[in-house]
């Protein structure tokens, strides 16, 4: 076997390690503040969100950033589900913002930021009273509203590898985030 041969050999060895196709789609945790995965499908993206809508509390913020097709509005459908809306979620885009309810009479709040020109534009619409509610809150588009958001929270980075793949990242900030991370973790993969 002459070296290149090696060298190629070890480099498929590390890779299907780090990958783990047959033990769990989880990679290794990074730091305790932080999670990163591939989603393979649609449906494993919806499966993963209910575990985290089983977890969320009241004033829970789940921030999700990403490219426009990169999952967001459908993990929110997970998301959904899991915390027990009795409606599906969709894509707020032209309303904004999406209510769910549950059979409790709780709320659960969605909204997307990708019309708004920027924080002014979400000041005026009531982001402060959205923050300062009784239920969970998801953010997609983040980003477009700089500033406003509190540093305690998800940010859920969600990116496109190819037509089924997604890769996501979970950075959580504060106490009550990491401790979700942690409860998430276990739920969704058991680790
Ligand atoms: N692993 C996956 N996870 C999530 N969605 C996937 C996956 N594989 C394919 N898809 C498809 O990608 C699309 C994601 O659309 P979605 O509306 O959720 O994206 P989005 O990030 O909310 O986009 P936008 O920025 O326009 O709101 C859907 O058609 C979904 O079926
Ligand atoms: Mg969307």
């Amino acid at each position: 076997m002459d070296s290149s041969m090696e060298r190629a050999e070890g480099k498929v060895l590390v890779e299907g390690n780090r990958l783990t196709y047959n033990r769990a789609i989880v990679m290794p945790i990074l730091t305790d503040q932080t999670l990163e995965f591939i989603s393979h499908s649609a449906e494993q993206t919806r499966r993963l969100g209910v575990r985290l809508g089983e977890l969320l509390q009241p004033t829970d913020l789940i921030c999700l950033s990403g490219d426009l097709g990169s999952g967001k509005t459908t993990l929110v459908q997970g998301i959904a589900r899991g915390w027990g809306a009795l409606d599906e979620a969709t894509s707020p885009t032209f309303v904004i913002i999406n209510q769910y309810r549950r059979a409790d009479s709780a709320r659960m709040y969605h909204l997307d930021a990708f019309r708004l020109s920027g924080s002014a534009e979400a000041e005026a619409m009531g982001i402060y009273e959205l923050l300062d509610s009784d239920g969970p809150l998801v953010i997609e588009w983040p980003e477009r509203i700089p500033g406003i958001l509190p540093e305690e929270r998800w940010w859920v980075q969600m990116q496109w590898v190819d037509e089924s793949r997604r890769r996501l990242r979970i950075d959580a900030a504060g106490s009550r985030y990491i401790r979700l991370l942690r409860d998430f973790q276990k739920s969704a993969f058991g680790g």
